[in-house]
This record gives C-alpha cells, sequence and structure tokens, in this order.
C-alpha cells in the first residue's frame, strides 16, 4: 500500500489520511481514515499536536516529495477544482502571515529564533509558485493597512524564491533568499506606525527615520545566532544603489553582492505593483517597463534576467 509519511504543515486538500501519529480529538464525524476536502480540516490538524501524518497516495493526493519521486507514483498532484484551488491559496497566505508576523515579532524581541522556524513558510511559498505564481504574486499585491509590511515580506520571498531557481542556484542558497525576502523590511517594526503609514511625501527628518529600517533590521539580525549573516547583510543593503545613490552606506558597483542587487530588484518590483486601499499598484508591464527606465538604479543585466524568471503572463508586452 503507498503509504507516505508528511509533516502536517505539508497537508493539502485532496489527502488521503490513513492514521496520524500523535494526540490528535477528531471530530467525530470526520472518522480515524478521511480524504482531506475542507479547509477547515487541515486547520484543524495543523493546530493540533499531531506530530506526523500517514497519507494514503493511492487513494489521494501525494506529497510533493513523493511527486517528485521517480517511479509509479508519478501520477501527480491531486486536482482541485479552480474555485477549491484559490481557496487553498488564500488560506495559505493567510496562514503565512500570521506565521510570518508571530516569527517577525519574536525576533524583534530578541527571542532567538532559527531559520527552521520559517520552513513551514518558505515550503509554502515554493510550493504555490510551483503551481501558480501568477495566483499567489496576485494575492500577495493586496495589501490591508495594518499587514502590509508582512504581505510585503511575503511576496519579495516568493519573487526572490523564482528568482533564484531562474538563476539555477542550488537549492539551499534559493530557500536562504526566501528566507531573506521574509526578513529584509523586517525593521520596519521599529519604525513609529504615523510615519509608516503616512499617505502623503515624508519630510527630511521623517525619511532619515523611514531609512533607519535598514540598518536596525540588519542589527536585530544580528542579534540571532542562529541567522546566517547573509540576512543581516542582505537587510543591511538592500536599499544601496549600483550607481551609490542608496543608503545606509552607499556602496556602489561590485560591492553590492549578487543577493542584494536581487532583492533589490524583487523590492522595488513587489512594491510599484502593490496595490493599498488608498492606491492602485502599476501592472506588471508597467513595473518592469519603468525599472528599465531607470539609469544606475538596477543591475541591468538582472533586471532582464528577473523578466524572463516571471511568467509570460505577467510581462506580456515587454520583451
Ligand atoms: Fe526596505
Amino acid at each position: 500500500m503507498p503509504i507516505v509519511k508528511i509533516d502536517k504543515s505539508q497537508l493539502t486538500l485532496g489527502m488521503f489520511i490513513e492514521a496520524v501519529e500523535g494526540i490528535w480529538t477528531a471530530e467525530r464525524n470526520v472518522g480515524r481514515r478521511f480524504k482531506v476536502e475542507d479547509l477547515t480540516q487541515i486547520e484543524a490538524i495543523r493546530n493540533s499536536n499531531i506530530s506526523g501524518i500517514f497519507i494514503n497516495t493511492d487513494l489521494g493526493a501525494q506529497s510533493d516529495a513523493a511527486a517528485a519521486a521517480p517511479g509509479p507514483q508519478t501520477a501527480g498532484r491531486y486536482k482541485l477544482s479552480p474555485r477549491a484551488r484559490l481557496q487553498e491559496m488564500k488560506w495559505n497566505v493567510q496562514r503565512n502571515l500570521s506565521l510570518a508576523k508571530r516569527l517577525m515579532e519574536d525576533i524583534r524581541t530578541g527571542r532567538q529564533t532559527s531559520p527552521d522556524s520559517f520552513a513551514p513558510i518558505v515550503t509554502d511559498i515554493a510550493r504555490a509558485m510551483r503551481e501558480n505564481p501568477s495566483l499567489y504574486l496576485g494575492m500577495t499585491r493586496l495589501r490591508a493597512q495594518d499587514t502590509a509590511t508582512y504581505t510585503h515580506s511575503l511576496a519579495v520571498a516568493a519573487l526572490l524564491w523564482n528568482f533564484s531557481l531562474a538563476l539555477e542556484l542550488e537549492q539551499g542558497l534559493a530557500e536562504l533568499l526566501c528566507l531573506a525576502g521574509l526578513l529584509h523590511d523586517i525593521g520596519k517594526l521599529l519604525i513609529p506606525q504615523a510615519i509608516l503609514q503616512k499617505q502623503g511625501p515624508l519630510d527630511p527628518p521623517e525619511r532619515r527615520v523611514m531609512e533607519s529600517h535598514a540598518e536596525k533590521g540588519a542589527q536585530l539580525l544580528d542579534r540571532m545566532e542562529t541567522l546566517p549573516p547573509l540576512l543581516a547583510d542582505i537587510c543591511r543593503h538592500h536599499h544601496e544603489r549600483p550607481d551609490g545613490s542608496g543608503y545606509p552606506d552607499r556602496l556602489s558597483g561590485a560591492d553590492l553582492s549578487l543577493y542584494v542587487r536581487m532583492t533589490t530588484i524583487c523590492d522595488v518590483f513587489d512594491a510599484l505593483t502593490a496595490s493599498r486601499p488608498y492606491k492602485k499598484g502599476w501592472s506588471s508591464q508597467e513595473a518592469l517597463k519603468w525599472m528599465l527606465t531607470c539609469q544606475g538604479q538596477f543591475d541591468k543585466a538582472l533586471l532582464w534576467k528577473f523578466m524572463l524568471s516571471l511568467e509570460p503572463q505577467l510581462t506580456r508586452g515587454i520583451l
């Protein structure tokens, strides 16, 4: 019988659960063996004390790991209706936002946090971007005022993941850059809301406070002993520009690592395309066209590669 053990974070609609490991007081009407057909079931399991799940891939969807394995189990992911897939994606974004918010708050308050804590988010982003990048990025473009920083971080993480794969960086590095995307703006948690949410232009003192988020974020990440130094480096330098006009260190050219240059492109692209309650974001095409005209702001060769890393429907009319 094709039984595969998965982590509860990998559970998706359409999987058939044979057994669980750990204690779970299941709803009476669900039964011990069942196919997952409702998001509330996934939520209940993910919030439970279950440590592992055994799924039957003959009777339902298989895990990504099983789907990637060679052999007879490569029939592909269980087919969901478009509506169910949309519902699942929305739910994933919401769950990732809550987890990202909690983990970033941990870092802000100085609690030691390891990269493993972010693994469920990175895994979800990777799956969503593999299955439907347009849908995932489209969802993260809608910014509620109170969660804007977190949603932006999710979007930049997804773009960086996608960009890393397009540049054929190895998997571990792609995961690290995805995490860097999640954490690049963590310093904004230390910026007063009045400045962060101001809708008009910032005056010079306010701008200095706002710009301090890069340094403040890097300081927070530096204090985390288990986080790789690359994360703090990207956080500190994601507003530097190739012509030296950025901040905080006015680095230029070759002093900016590939990873910083990648993050800058993803960061600006997402900021331009995001919609706020008071403004509609630019289309992908408008954003990319504008970025191509900016002198000294982006690594142009890398920007072209970034465009190629996006789905054709996101860049139609550009190339
Ligand atoms: Fe930033």
